[in-house]
């Protein structure tokens, strides 16, 4: 069975548990977009981890893992990763790849993200994206652009040393001449590569065919996303959004492998909305509530430690996810967080210029200026953390996960009711 598993929010829905329990049932997992501004915390053997860049299918035992072409990797946050890995006594060696095709994320990207959040922010004309600052969005800009460095590239010194050196000087330009910056010496950018060169080459692989031969052996792969479907560079609320593709078309080109080998599509999404970043977010809460939930919630990012934005449950964008990505199931995680409240509202449609969407609206409009349209149900007191059965659970939390389940037109398989493995519900 080969999955894909996508967040069908603005990402931070949950993935990582998820992940877990599937991880079990897999041979092969693998991360196909986006780079270390994921954050995907897992609790395992009562610790808790959290990785950004290697798939989190390393914490099982024998498990084979894959950073795929889609992926952009910065090799200071990979070693570092890899080392905490192995400080707690976990083997990466011979069953974790990264593909020669992925782009590396050199010192002059993570320079080049914070320069231009922080002119913008300065301008304060609402073009920040409130980025994590990793050098994402200038790393893929590079590969676009054709002026990435690749993983395999470092196979071969010559060649490498002189594309680095026509790229590097363009580099130096552009932070020399828009954002007055001293640039970064030659010198120090080769350094930092030869400082990983060999180290590399130990994990790069022809990862297509290895992914290709997997699937012809039957062997079942999981397809982790990071980030979410509204943070998708296509498909999301442009232009706040990461650089790559989180929704389904990510996972086959990340990846290098067909289409038609993946069985199931399964979305996840958080009980209630987050954001984290700027942009428009239609249904965040007001800000009593959602200090309450984000706190309750623990809604800080594990990547930057921002403080995440909560809101209700928004069914439009969940189900413009579940179009975009054909997802066959879904998993509502952190239940448990909405218990409590007298009641729960979710955004049914949004309203605009005297116009209804029911559907996630084109992007000819103004989605900044969106209202939702809510819908309330009555909530649940009941502490519902050791609640393991579907029926089990209080009526009016079933109504509401039934109501989500009709608006986002998706059967709910799995509802998350607290951090650990045990605490889930399987419908
Ligand atoms: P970037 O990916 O660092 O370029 O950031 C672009 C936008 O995506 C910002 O709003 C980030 O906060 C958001 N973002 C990136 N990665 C994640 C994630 O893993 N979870 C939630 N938001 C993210």
């Amino acid at each position: 069975m080969n999955r894909i598993l996508i967040g069908a929010q603005w990402g931070d829905e949950g993935k990582g548990k998820v992940i877990d329990l599937l991880a079990r049932k897999s041979d092969v997992i693998v991360r196909y977009q986006g780079g270390n501004n994921a954050g995907h915390t897992v609790r395992f053997d009562n610790k808790t981890y959290i990785l950004h860049l290697i798939p989190s299918g390393i914490l099982h035992k024998g498990k084979v893992c894959v950073i795929g072409n889609g992926v952009v990797l910065d090799p200071e946050a990979f070693f570092e990763e890899v080392k905490m890995l192995r400080s707690k006594g976990i083997n990466v060696t011979g069953r974790l790849f990264i593909s020669e095709q992925a782009h590396l994320i050199l010192p002059y990207h993570r320079v080049l993200d914070c320069l231009r959040e922080e002119r913008m922010t300065r301008k304060n004309d609402g073009q920040a994206i409130g980025t994590t600052k990793r050098g994402i969005g200038p790393c893929y800009a590079d590969k676009m652009a054709r002026l990435g460095i690749r993983v395999g590239d470092l196979a071969n010194l010559s060649f490498f040393k002189e594309r680095l050196m026509q790229v590097h000087k363009e580099k130096n330009e552009v932070l020399r001449k828009i954002y007055g910056h001293p640039g970064l010496s030659f010198k120090s950018v080769y350094r930092f590569c030869m400082k990983y060169r060999t180290k590399l080459s130990e994990f790069s692989r022809d990862t297509p065919s290895y992914l290709f031969e997997a699937a012809r052996k039957g062997k079942s792969i999981l397809f982790e996303g990071a980030q979410g479907t509204l943070l998708d560079v296509d498909h999301g609320t442009y232009p706040y959004v990461t650089s790559s593709n989180a929704s389904v078309g990510g996972a086959i080109a990340g990846s290098g492998i067909s289409p038609t080998v993946i069985d199931r599509v399964i979305g996840v999404v958080k009980a209630y909305t987050t954001r984290v970043g700027e942009g428009p977010f239609p249904s965040q809460f007001p800000e009593k509530l959602m200090r309450q939930i984000q706190t309750k919630g623990e809604e800080f990012g594990a990547t930057t430690g921002r403080p995440r934005r909560c809101g209700w449950f928004d069914a439009v964008i969940a189900r413009h996810s579940v179009r975009i990505n054909g997802l066959d199931e879904m998993a509502v995680m952190k239940l448990d967080v909405l218990s409590g409240l007298p009641e729960v509202k979710i955004a049914v449609a949004y309203r605009l210029d005297g116009k209804t969407y029911r559907d996630f609206p084109p992007s000819s409009c103004n989605f900044s200026r969106c209202e939702p349209v809510y819908e309330t149900l009555k909530g649940w007191k009941e502490d519902i953390s050791e609640v393991r059965r579907w029926k089990d659970l209080p009526v009016n939390a079933r109504k509401y996960l039934k109501r989500m389940e009709t608006l986002m037109e998706t059967p709910i398989h799995m509802v998350s009711v607290g951090s650990k493995r045990s605490q889930t519900v399987m419908v």
